[in-house]
């Protein structure tokens, strides 16, 4: 079912049951941005740090991201009318980690505002966008959340990467088109 590389230059078909880190590493060979998604609960703000974040619909403005599960944070997240995706720049590899756990207050000392409609604000992120879910499907251990957009807002600066297990950086191979 998998194959899994024996060295740089070969890949083996391996018969045989399911290979979960294999499967695991090969999605990590799929470089991602990051972003942290926040909404408001009736115990306060809620935050998770999630790369599963990927554009659907240009027009209207659609996005989808899943939630794990099997996060302290699912039920929070599975229930919510209205979130926000923060994308995280180069420089946030720290609040990364912070919303990556749930045993810290990921929200103390940090600058937040709030939407027209409660939900928490992260700054100095790269873009943000302001959601309204639309629908939510099954996706084995993940729930698939889709959201329409209702505003957005962005700055100049480079995204931060999370490939392979590890944080990185974009390099650019120049100006040219990507077609
Ligand atoms: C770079 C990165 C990306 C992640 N992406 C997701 C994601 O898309 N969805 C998700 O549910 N958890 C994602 N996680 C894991 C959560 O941030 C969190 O660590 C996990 O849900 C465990 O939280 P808990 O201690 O509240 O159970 C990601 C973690 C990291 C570091």
């Amino acid at each position: 079912m998998f194959q899994v590389p024996q060295s740089n230059r070969a890949m083996h078909f391996v018969p045989g049951p399911y290979r979960k880190r294999e499967f695991r590493d090969a999605l990590g060979r799929f470089a991602t941005g990051v972003t942290v998604v926040t909404t408001a609960t009736a115990d306060g703000p809620v935050g998770i740090t999630a790369n599963s974040f990927a554009s659907v619909s240009l027009d209207p403005p659609v996005v989808l991201w899943s939630i794990g599960r099997h996060s302290s944070r699912f039920a929070a997240f599975a229930d919510c009318e209205r979130f926000a995706v923060h994308v995280l720049a180069a420089d946030q590899v720290d609040l990364s980690r912070r919303f990556a756990r749930s045993t810290v207050d990921a929200f103390a000392g940090l600058d937040i505002e709030e939407s027209a409609e409660g939900v928490p604000l992260l700054s100095g992120c790269l873009s943000r966008f302001e959601c309204t879910r639309l629908a939510a499907h099954e996706g084995g251990d993940h729930l698939i959340v889709v959201a329409g957009v209702t505003g957005a807002c962005l700055r100049d600066g480079d995204p931060l990467v999370f490939s392979r297990g590890g944080y990185g950086r974009f390099d650019r191979f120049g100006e040219g088109s990507p077609t």
